[in-house]
């Protein structure tokens, strides 16, 4: 698919169809964590594959249901959810390295790059799934939820959930799509974001 159909396509997406999506489909698009940037090439990415019947009812229960009616289904219908982790501390290693060091001191970080690496892969993990016909849609843990989520999943400490995905082929969700933020907040002209040569 041409990376403008792609972008055009690409929503988020909360309801699918029953079907399992291929082991193989998967992995395709969790191999792409191997492409997206990262500062220094720290490679702090991670990604948590759940495609497991028992862990996917389990992160079903532990989300549990929107108390509005006319949604439909989100996780009970999501066939795979791949969480996207960063560790921060190989951004430290690598930037404690030799090459690395500024005057012998780790640099001031501007912005948490671990963050930023892992939003890139984030979105290589939904472009990957809308090219291969697939629909995803993307949901943040509430800090109250985060143990939860990390004890269900055995996720360590030294790693960080910054978002999880699920990702199945798409069923029409017109409850959500009429709801959801994109429906509410009217989507900011091009001037409003891009500018030219000075702010
Ligand atoms: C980091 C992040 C967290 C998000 N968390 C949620 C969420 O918890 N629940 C939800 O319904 N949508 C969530 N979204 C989806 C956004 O609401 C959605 O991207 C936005 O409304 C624009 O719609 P679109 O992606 O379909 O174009 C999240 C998106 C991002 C990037």
């Amino acid at each position: 698919m041409d990376l403008r159909d792609i972008l055009r396509r690409r929503r988020m997406v909360r309801h699918y169809t029953g079907e399992a999506v291929p082991r193989e489909t998967l992995e395709r698009i969790v191999a792409t964590v191997r492409r997206a940037p990262s500062a220094g090439f720290s490679q702090g990415q991670r990604l948590l594959v759940v495609d497991d019947p028992g862990l996917l009812t389990d992160l079903a229960a532990l989300a549990g249901g929107p108390d509005d009616p006319d949604l439909e289904p989100w996780f009970p219908s999501a066939p795979a959810h791949v969480l996207v982790l960063t560790r921060e501390g190989d951004y430290h290693d690598r930037y404690q390295s030799e090459d690395k060091l500024r005057e012998g001191e780790e640099v001031e970080w501007p912005v948490p790059f671990w963050y930023v690496d892992a939003g890139a892969t984030l979105m290589l993990v939904l472009l990957t799934a809308v090219d291969e016909g697939l629909s995803a849609g993307v949901y943040g843990v509430p800090v109250e939820q985060d143990a939860a989520f990390r004890a269900l999943l055995g996720i360590p400490d030294d790693l960080r959930i910054v978002a999880g995905v699920t990702i199945g082929r798409g069923a029409p969700d017109p409850g959500w799509s009429g709801k959801t933020s994109r429906a509410t907040q009217r989507r900011r002209s091009l001037d409003e974001l891009v500018r030219w040569n000075t702010w």
